[in-house]
């Protein structure tokens, strides 16, 4: 190449290379990393300050900060939780778009079960044991809630709950890892739908990270105590499916973890979320948690606080104020490095681009769309059929149910039977129309036809007065059959609500026995958020319906239900004690030296001398108007290596004369191991529709990952060995069971 050549070649590399330099972002890392080079420090710290709207609170709001939308007009506030509604949110909107770089808000909100129509609570979702279900009905929670204006759900809640006196169980799945995981995934799909960026997809959190369901003695907010292989084996699970299916955030908890906040938890947020399982989201705090870490003793004030939770791996701080008055100082002092903030502010950001928020801050704000998506008869449909998949029937013996239409009268009896709003349960919204709610007793005026309603309240929930009982015992004697519609109220359950008995309120125990004596045909319907005690009716009545907290269509499910119109299907997705000296109670569980082999056996066993060891009603126990025979269990093989796997099958049989569905499942147990293993895990399910008379062959793969465990040193292992699968209609109904051996 001559002089001029190699001159003009020069020039053209080193004019490309400017216009590269020069071009604009056009990917979202590339947008972001521009835009956090125009940032000042006070402009990203803003960024990681999340602030209550003036909605409802559940901590205490620091009103230090004075007036908000100036705050935000000042860049100081990233995000704004509780203020739900087109023209709310907008006005928020309005105020960042006045910032000096506009970056827009995020609106979150605790979008749990539902929006505008309120869906079960997240507990009586799991009992559907139906992941497409549950799916549909975080995907109309989205829909609706991005038209209101929201693009962040702080759900699913994804701890698992040994221990009903905590009243958070009925935000949950349950206690199960497998069953747990597999609803948390369907839940972050839901919110999430086609992904960030489409009009109906909100951000799914998963919270609360982690193992703030094991709060000792069900106290919310307690402290955690537990191994850490318990932890992985347990707790992790449904955080990690969450993760996996692509959960924007997370959330972390109120509750120290073996000493240690979850809020200023490095090991959880850096070493696993963030770093084992490569996490890209962001991690918001729990409302005032990283404050709150002051009450813990684990640090001395808001700096040692801010300090210890952004270096932690906190993204946003919830309430608590500490990052917008302590960051900056912090970086001054070099307690925080640019990097560490810049990294969070990155997390965020990139959220915010994914949503489409810079193309358009006001795309959630379209109130015509607002009018439009909410409540449509499509989503009622599909309120009515989670809420029908949700009821669990627990007893049914002389087929009290389903009732027949040819009866002339029914009496309602109980403090539920006309509540409506109750039947939304805690972390409902109050955005839709409370006309909308269906009562079990406008649900009976629909479907009863020409038979009589006859109705006495009889009693309260927790008050003890008996003055309605000769009321309700007379209405009850004129009617063919009584429907008794009794429970908890709704704020019995939800955050803060753990009660130390769990019993079934006030005196609604004694109405049932004092209408019992009727001798009229009794089906109870128990409206709860937690499994609660109530023996004497489960030994006495011959119906008894679990129906949770259903929503918007709970009056119409329960009717459904109550007439046959649908065939109940659900089955428990947590165990419910005995008594509350059983707790915690979990199917789970392992063997012990000494294991009882039967509830009386108590000749220095591991048992009650009072109390048998089996649960009143145990995991997976549902039943159906119809019933299923289990036959023929057949193994491909009978021993497998790591590396292969075994196919299992069983003939299920509808043996009854409903059509129905029945939740077949999957149980194994490793005989021997080290460390131990539990008496029987969960493994699969299947969820099956057959007809009367119908027989079905299911079929279920045995593989490592059915087979594996964490061991002491938190690997994942598979140790040879004989194993137990067992298929059974409940944890403790196996109809078949068989052993192989992984090589
Ligand atoms: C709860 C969270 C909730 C947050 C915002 C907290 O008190 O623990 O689950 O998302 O408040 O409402």
């Amino acid at each position: 190449m001559n002089r001029i050549k190699q001159t003009v070649f020069l020039c053209l590399i080193s004019c490309i290379a400017a216009s590269i330099t020069n071009a604009q972002p056009k990917t979202i890392p590339q947008k972001v990393d521009a835009l956090l080079k125009r940032m000042t420090l006070a402009e990203k710290i803003g960024q990681l300050n999340q602030l209550n709207g003036d909605w409802e609170a559940t901590g205490p709001i620091t009103k230090d900060l004075g007036n908000k939308l100036d705050a935000i007009k000042h860049g100081e506030i990233g995000s704004v939780l509780n203020i739900v509604g087109v023209k709310h949110t907008r006005a928020f909107q309005e105020a960042a778009m006045q910032s000096r770089l506009k970056i827009p808000l995020l609106f979150g909100q605790d979008v749990i079960h539902g929006y505008s129509i309120t869906f079960p609570i997240p507990l009586g979702e799991a009992a559907s044991w139906d992941m497409p279900a549950i799916e549909r009905s975080a995907r109309i929670a989205a829909t609706e809630a991005a038209a209101g204006g929201i693009q962040w759900t702080f759900a699913p809640m994804v701890d698992i709950a040994r221990d009903p006196r905590w009243g958070r169980v009925m935000e949950g799945a349950g206690e199960d890892p497998y069953l747990g995981s597999l609803i948390a995934t369907a839940r972050v799909h839901g919110f999430q739908g086609k992904g960030l960026g489409n009009l109906d997809a909100i951000m799914a959190c998963a919270k609360h990270f982690a193992a703030y369901g094991a709060a000792i003695g069900g106290r919310d907010y307690n402290s955690v105590d537990m191994s850490l292989r318990t932890l992985w084996e347990v707790y992790l699970p449904p955080f990690k499916a969450a993760a996996d299916a692509g959960a924007s955030t997370f959330m972390n908890s109120f509750n120290d973890l073996n000493g240690t906040p979850a809020s200023a938890n490095r090991y959880l947020m850096r070493d696993i979320l963030k770093g084992k399982w490569g996490f890209k989201g962001f991690v918001v705090s729990d409302w005032g948690s990283i404050g709150e870490m002051i009450n813990h003793g684990y640090v001395k004030d808001g700096y040692e606080a801010a300090e210890a939770s952004i270096n932690a791996g906190s993204d946003m701080d919830m309430e608590s104020r500490s990052y917008i008055n302590h960051l900056a100082k912090l970086v001054a002092d070099k307690k925080v490095t640019i990097a560490t903030i810049d990294e969070a502010v990155r997390r965020i950001l990139t959220k915010k681009f994914e949503l489409g928020l810079f193309d358009d801050p006001y795309r959630f704000s379209d109130a015509d769309r607002e009018k439009r998506v909410m409540n449509t008869p499509e989503h009622l449909e599909a309120a009515r059929d989670i809420a029908r998949k949700s009821i669990v029937l627990l007893k049914n013996e002389h087929n009290v149910l389903p009732l027949s239409k040819d009866l002339n009268s029914i009496a309602l009896i109980g403090p539920l039977v006309k509540a409506k709003k109750e039947m939304k349960g805690f972390w409902s919204l109050d955005v839709g129309d409370e006309s909308q709610i269906v009562s079990l007793y406008e649900g009976m005026q629909q479907a009863a036809g020409k038979t009589n309603l006859l109705y006495a309240r009889g009693c309260d929930i927790t008050d003890t007065s008996r003055a309605g009982f000769d009321e309700a015992y007379k209405t009850a004697m004129q009617a063919d059959v009584v429907i008794m519609a009794m429970g908890e109220r709704p704020d019995m359950t939800g955050e803060a609500k753990s009660r130390s008995n769990i019993h079934l309120p006030g005196v609604q125990e004694d109405l049932i026995k004092a209408i019992s004596a009727t001798g009229k045909p009794l089906v109870v319907l128990l409206m709860s958020g937690r499994p609660m005690v109530f023996n004497w009716t489960a030994d006495h009545v011959p119906a008894i319906l679990y129906t949770w907290w259903l929503g918007n269509q709970a009056g119409n499910a329960m009717t459904d239900i109550l007439y046959g119109n649908y065939n109940p299907g659900a089955k428990l997705p947590i165990t419910f004690p005995r008594t509350e000296g059983q707790i915690p109670i979990y199917y789970n569980h392992l063997n012990t030296g000494r294991p009882a082999h039967a509830d009386n056996d108590v000749n220095y066993t591991s048992a009650y001398i009072d109390l048998p060891n089996s649960p009143k009603y145990a995991f997976g126990h549902g039943l159906s108007y119809t019933t299923f025979s289990y036959s023929n269990l057949k193994f491909s093989k009978k021993s497998m290596l790591k590396t292969g796997s075994i196919t299992v099958s069983f003939d299920l049989q509808n043996t009854g004369k409903y059509a129905g569905e029945e939740v077949a499942q999957f149980y194994l147990r490793q005989m021997v191991s080290q460390p131990v293993r539990p008496i029987k895990e969960l493994k699969g399910f299947q969820k099956v529709m057959l007809q009367p008379g119908e027989t079905k062959t299911i079929t279920f793969t045995i593989d490592k990952e059915k087979l594996a465990f964490y061991n002491d040193q938190l690997e994942r292992i598979t140790q040879p060995g004989e194993f137990q699968l067992m298929v059974g209609s409940a944890s403790d109904d196996i109809r078949l069971q068989g052993d192989f051996q992984l090589l």
